[in-house]
């Protein structure tokens, strides 16, 4: 069994980026921005956003981060970010979810400039991945491919299954899978017997959002896994939603959490602003 360390992929990556960055600055005569906006003070959010600063910052790109309070109006979030789409300076915009109850969460994606919509999540991005257009492409899911291609297992051929069916990672992976030539099967929650789904799978990618879900038994020998899950157990534990101890005696290369696909979501953001940016500079 070999891990695939998002860890290590990600400083790889984010050196390729810092390189790149100077002579960027030098053509366009400035750094890409990422604007990251929070609402509230989940503390999980909290955590998230700081790491999304620092790694641009790490990189030579300038952020931003606007925190505001829980009980803003979704009309004052709206007002933001539409300064934001006219603020020359920003390249990337991130409004950080989950989003209090009082705001409309579709309503704030569909708000973002789709130019500036390092997520990928705006229907326009969303309809062009599914139509294999360019399009900004969600960063888990793109992390993930990532992932998986460094393990050096072509994935044209072969059988696929995503558990998780989300349109932040389950459905997007499940495309880009696709584009790759991958045979590609959805399972989830109601899936009947599960387990025999996995089984079939050369590819595994786990994103439910269920504790150590999928055990050993449930893994083709010597199959990729993939575990998107970050879950906080009772005793303070991160576990993903594969239990890495019975799967990883099984798998031929497994993802660890924490350490895994978290660090490689962060750095394809990163990517996605440098791609925006260079984008819209394009353009003028
Ligand atoms: N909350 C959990 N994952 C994400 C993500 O990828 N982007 C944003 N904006 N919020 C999230």
């Amino acid at each position: 069994m070999n891990i695939i360390s998002g860890k290590e992929l990600s400083a790889r990556l984010r050196e390729e980026m810092a390189a790149q960055i100077p002579s960027l600055e030098e053509k366009y005569g400035r750094k890409p921005n990422l604007t990251v906006i929070l609402v509230g003070e989940n503390p999980a959010s909290q955590s998230y956003v700081r790491s999304k600063a620092k790694a641009a910052v790490a990189i030579g790109m300038t952020s931003s981060t606007v925190t505001l309070p829980e009980q803003t109006s979704e009309a004052e979030l709206l007002e933001l970010i539409a300064k934001l789409n006219e603020d020359d300076a920003v390249d990337g915009i991130l409004v950080q979810l989950p989003l209090p109850k009082h705001i409309d969460e579709d309503k704030v994606i569909d708000a973002i400039s789709y130019e500036k919509d390092v997520d990928g999540f705006h229907p326009m991005n969303v309809a062009a991945l599914w139509l294999g257009q360019p399009c900004i492409v969600p960063c888990t899911p793109k992390g993930c491919i990532e992932m998986i291609e460094s393990t050096g297992v072509g994935i044209a051929g072969k059988k696929a299954v995503v558990v998780g069916r989300s349109n932040i990672v389950g459905k997007p992976v499940a495309k880009l899978l696709l584009d790759k030539n991958a045979t590609v099967t959805i399972a989830h929650s109601r899936t009947a017997d599960l387990g025999a789904v996995t089984r079939e799978a050369d590819i595994l990618v786990a994103a439910v959002g269920r504790p150590l879900m999928i055990t050993g038994d449930m893994v083709k020998p010597g199959a990729v896994v993939i575990d998107v899950g970050i879950n906080r157990l009772e005793d303070g534990r991160l576990v993903g939603d594969v239990d890495f101890e019975s799967a990883a005696p099984v798998a031929g290369y497994i993802s660890p959490v924490p350490g895994g696909v978290g660090p490689m979501t962060i750095t394809m953001l990163m990517k996605n602003t440098i791609q925006c940016f260079e984008t819209r500079m394009q353009n003028k």
